[in-house]
């Protein structure tokens, strides 16, 4: 489990130093750590004997300058480090999550702490790594002490030196959106490619660099290892991005711009010397006043993970980023479940009708206007009797929720304007009557799904907060979709900041305290907190349906969404789009690039507990026998097996519906197409089953023929083979409910 071993490479170093090994429960990974000549902190990691992470420092740099209150630390968490303490101990356990793509966790892996001590300043910081099967979890750890209170972070310096050129898929790095396309090419290529990467619209946007990607972060290296870099449990703490390190760079943070945010502070060169080509360095997102972290002791980063295999279908059973969160921190989750939900939304994002209630005046404040007065545009979707036959709709299908955007008053100016008071999101339109369209989705078995989109005027929807709760429990809604368009108010923050990853942890235990459930659209990408939070049921946080409508996608983008952002927890995806014409708001014609079969494979291979059937009701009356497997398909799972996987080509998973003998699997491939041949060994063996397969036709094409699909019914059992093939932008779905 852990040796003590003589490194080669030390012997070049003033100081002789012994490293700490220690392996995973297998044996497969491997960790080094120990101190360099100058007492920096450094680790290695390594897989089947392969290096993965080359020697790579670790490190915190301190604020040292007017924010530095008197009694605040300043002194780098860098170097001049001895051992004070080393701890390894073995965890095994397995746990049951509320709701998950398997029914059982295990939780493996092997502990080391240890425990620093910078002798002058009298200051101990712990690194403690977990060592799993599958990669690894770093973290620092402040304990609270005499001289280390209160300190302001400037920059984490943890670094993750790569072995060569990978080939990696990535976002550019940037401070308030996760939204664009993934970009895939080597790392020595990401330079060239930025300023291709950032040229899309986006109505908050902060890049800061010309090799700052973000994470989750794939990479294949030119070996087949796969590697992911992410975190895990990232609370009261900035997000981490990752600054590559390439041949081109002189100086780690002197190019580094203030991005399109005019208030994006430029960060200033760093006093530490360069790391080597193919080394990422953590880049966390600072706030309105540039710095990265205001800590206080007792207290610890996020895990740091790096994730590693030979097999890509490892990356995505993977459980490390869960595993590395707080057990449940609820002691009721009775009111959490699976949702299946459609919405009054898809005819707002394609231009047919519209969130406001009125056109009638160029601005508005919310304090100063009757209702009941305004003139109605015609057009506003929120209504009475649309909400009802979606209700309706709902109730017909099997669906639990139906969401409804534009409800609440404020929508006229809602975005970019700088306005603070924006929402109350308790008052309704006129033409929207709360008590009754609640009573009447209740009579049907159905629920509202609530609506705050807060503008990311966050103290607004802080001091309304508790009000709005109290409405929904009212009136009896069970879950929130909230969203945070444009840049923060009040101005200068950032959307992954410290002190907004504590507002966005804020609404879902407040949310807990009401019996919500929260689906934070634009909020900062997941990192497992799901884990602790399970009201936490969904997030955007990335490029999801909606840009099908804003000019479209590219085909391969959910080959490797599941790779990326889905590490770290469950994406509001919002699939099922049927009706792959679409006019949007713009007047343009766009389309969606994926065929009926591939969006109904979306249900299983873009795992999520909350799953939308987001196409017009009336699109889904008219392929009515494709629409029957999304009435069909579960959202909570027992087991879960990806039979095929290659991060941007194709991805095929095959799922036992939770407390059900039945399975569905389904396959989605890139514009290239796929062919399969299912081995049906999952199966309970002899035991029947109803199959039904929802294919691509022989012509189909997300192109040219989208809405080409088959569906072929019979009767299978454990060990049948069956032929499948997904045509380009396409896929399968299948249920096999037992007999
Ligand atoms: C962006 C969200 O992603 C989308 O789903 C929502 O409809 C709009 N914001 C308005 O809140
Ligand atoms: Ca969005």
């Amino acid at each position: 489990m852990k040796k003590r071993v003589f490194l080669l490479s030390m012997l070049l170093m003033p100081l002789v130093a012994l490293a700490t090994e220690v392996a995973s429960p297998n044996g497969n990974i491997k960790v080094k750590f120990y101190l360099d000549g100058g007492g920096r902190p450094m680790y290695e990691m390594s897989y089947k004997g392969q290096p993965v992470v080359l020697p790579s420092y670790l490190g915190l740099e301190l604020a040292k300058d007017k924010h530095a209150s008197k009694g605040m630390n300043e002194t780098d968490l860098m170097e001049h480090f001895q051992m004070k303490k080393e701890e390894t101990k073995e965890f095994d356990e397995t746990w049951q999550p509320v709701w998950g793509e398997t029914r059982d966790i295990r939780n493996h892996y092997v502990e080391y702490a240890a425990t620093l001590l910078q002798q002058r300043e009298r200051r101990e910081m712990v690194i403690r790594f977990r060592v799993y099967d599958d990669g690894i979890g770093l973290r620092y750890e402040f304990p609270q002490q005499q001289e280390l209170n209160y300190f302001l972070i400037k920059e984490e310096h943890t670094e993750f030196a790569m072995t060569g050129d990978h080939t990696a898929w990535w976002l550019p790095g940037d401070y308030d959106t996760q939204e664009q396309e993934t970009q895939e090419c080597r790392l020595s290529e990401i330079r060239g490619r930025m300023k291709e990467a950032v040229n899309w619209g986006n109505s908050s946007v902060a890049v800061f660099s010309e090799t700052g990607v973000q994470t989750s972060l794939q990479m294949k290296s030119q070996d087949g290892l796969y590697i992911n870099i992410h975190e895990a449990a990232c609370a009261d703490y900035a997000t981490m991005h990752l600054e590559l390190v390439d041949a081109q760079t002189r100086h780690l943070t002197t190019q580094l711009g203030g991005g399109s945010n005019a208030y994006t502070p430029a960060p200033k060169p760093s006093p530490y010397p360069l790391p080597k080509p193919f080394t990422f360095v953590s880049h966390l997102t600072p706030d309105a006043t540039g710095l990265k972290g205001c800590m206080q002791t007792p207290c610890h980063t996020p895990w740091r993970t790096v994730m590693v295999s030979d097999d890509a279908r490892d990356m995505l059973a993977s459980n490390l980023i869960l595993n590395l969160n707080e057990p449940c921190a609820l002691d009721d989750v009775s009111w959490i479940h699976p949702t299946k939900y459609c919405g009054v939304w898809w005819e707002m994002i394609v231009g047919k009708s519209s969130w406001n209630y009125t056109d009638e005046f160029p601005s508005i404040r919310l304090d100063n206007i009757d209702w009941q007065k305004v003139k109605p545009n015609g057009r506003h979707a929120a209504n009475n009797a649309k909400v009802k036959r979606y209700i309706d709709f709902a109730a017909k299908n099997g669906l639990d929720e139906v969401l409804v955007e534009g409800w609440n008053v404020g929508w006229e100016d809602w975005a970019n304007m700088w306005k603070r008071d924006v929402f109350d999101f308790v008052t309704a339109y006129p033409d929207f009557d709360l008590k009754m369209l609640n009573d009447y989705a209740h009579s049907k078995g159905v629920k509202l799904l609530m609506h705050h989109e807060t503008s990311s005027s966050t103290q607004n929807y802080e001091r309304h907060i508790k009000e709005a709760y109290a409405l929904m429990n009212k009136y009896g809604y069970d879950a929130v979709k909230t969203g945070y368009v444009g840049d923060i108010i009040p101005r200068g923050d950032h959307h992954y900041s410290q002190s907004m990853n504590n507002h966005y942890l804020y609404v879902v235990k407040e949310a807990a305290k009401h019996h919500i459930m929260v689906n934070a659209h634009e909020a900062t990408r997941p990192t497992g907190l799901c884990r602790t939070y399970p009201n936490l049921v969904g997030n955007e946080s990335a490029r999801g349906t909606e840009y099908e409508a804003f000019g479209g996608r590219r085909p391969d983008h959910t080959c490797i969404l599941p790779f990326t952002r889905l590490q770290g927890g469950p994406m509001d995806y919002t699939p099922g789009i049927f009706e792959t014409k679409l006019s949007t708001w713009s007047n343009n014609t766009s389309w969606a690039r994926i065929t009926i079969a591939g969006s109904l494979a979306l249900y299983l291979t873009m795992y999520s507990p909350l799953q939308m059937a987001a196409d017009l009701p009336e699109n889904y009356e008219k392929f009515d026998d494709a629409f029957q497997f999304i009435r069909d398909v579960a959202c909570d799972w027992d087991e879960s097996i990806y039979l095929e996987a290659e991060p941007a080509d194709y991805i095929t998973v095959a799922r036992k519906a939770k407390g059900t003998p039945n399975w569905f699997v389904g396959g989605k491939c890139d514009e290239n197409g796929h062919e399969t041949v299912l081995t049906l060994d999952f199966l309970d063996k002899g035991r029947k089953y109803a199959c039904t397969i929802y294919a691509d036709a022989p012509d189909a094409h997300y192109e040219t023929n989208p809405k080409a699909y088959t569906i072929t019914k019979k009767t299978v059992k454990a060990g049948q083979k069956l032929k499948l093939k997904e045509a380009p932008g396409g896929g399968f779905a299948i249920s096999l409910i037992a007999l």
